[in-house]
């Protein structure tokens, strides 16, 4: 059986959706799954990013971390897992340019039937993470995706997160995920390498169809 190949994109300015995507990535090796993790970068300049303590550095340090997602990112991918701050309730601007930036690859209709999915960091309670993953739902459709929400299908679903995906409440930059949240990035991980293997032939089925 070929490996699902899973691409996690995030953007990531504290570290607390880092620390989710890196979970993700967990769950799907645990599901034999290859993984691309890709981080978008800045869209703001070194004068919004100087405004407060840290953001610069961290965002230097994960660049360092990983690779820019790529359009070729996406079409080499099963399934495509994005990961974004809530900002004003909706996206973070630094993903969606990667998002708006699949638009040849959309148009050659080559993510079609992909699998996608989606999680998420904000700093209060009901400050609107499940608003900006149902924001995200919206381009998954439009992509042509096939969505792999969480439901209440895994007993850490109990403790954090939402059907929609991970979560997490960082209360202002000041908490980073706990056991709980990161069962429910773990678990999302082998949820979606578990669905793409089941949906990607096998090598010797390949082979007979000519893939
Ligand atoms: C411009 C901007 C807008 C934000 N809007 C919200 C918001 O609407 N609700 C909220 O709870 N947090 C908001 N936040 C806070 C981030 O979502 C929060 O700090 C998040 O945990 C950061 O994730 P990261 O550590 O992955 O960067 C905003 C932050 C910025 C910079």
């Amino acid at each position: 059986m070929s490996k699902p190949k899973i691409l996690i994109a995030f953007y990531s300015r504290k570290g607390s959706g880092e620390a989710l995507a890196l979970a993700i990535a967990e769950g799907a090796r645990a599901a034999d799954a290859e993984i691309r993790l890709r981080r978008a970068r800045e869209v703001v300049g070194p004068e919004a990013m100087a405004l407060a303590p840290g953001w610069a550095e961290a965002a230097a340090a994960m660049n360092e971390r990983y690779p820019a997602p790529t359009p070729d990112d996406a079409v080499w991918a099963d399934a495509i897992v994005l990961g974004t701050p809530t900002r004003f309730g909706s996206v973070a601007s630094e993903l969606k340019a990667y998002i708006d930036g699949l638009g040849g690859v959309w148009f050659q209709g080559k993510l079609n039937g992909k699998l996608g999915s989606v999680f998420g960091s904000s700093s209060s309670k009901h400050g609107g993470n499940e608003s900006t993953l149902l924001s995200l739902y919206n381009v998954l459709a439009h992509l042509g995706l096939i969505i792999v929400p969480l439901g209440y299908s895994h007993p850490s679903l109990s403790k954090a997160g939402t059907p929609y995906g991970a979560t997490f409440v960082s209360q202002k930059d000041t908490q980073k995920p706990g056991e709980d949240d990161l069962a429910v990035a773990r678990y999302q991980g082998e949820r979606v390498a578990t669905i793409a293997s089941r949906m990607i032939p096998s090598t010797a089925e390949a082979e007979l169809v000519g893939a």
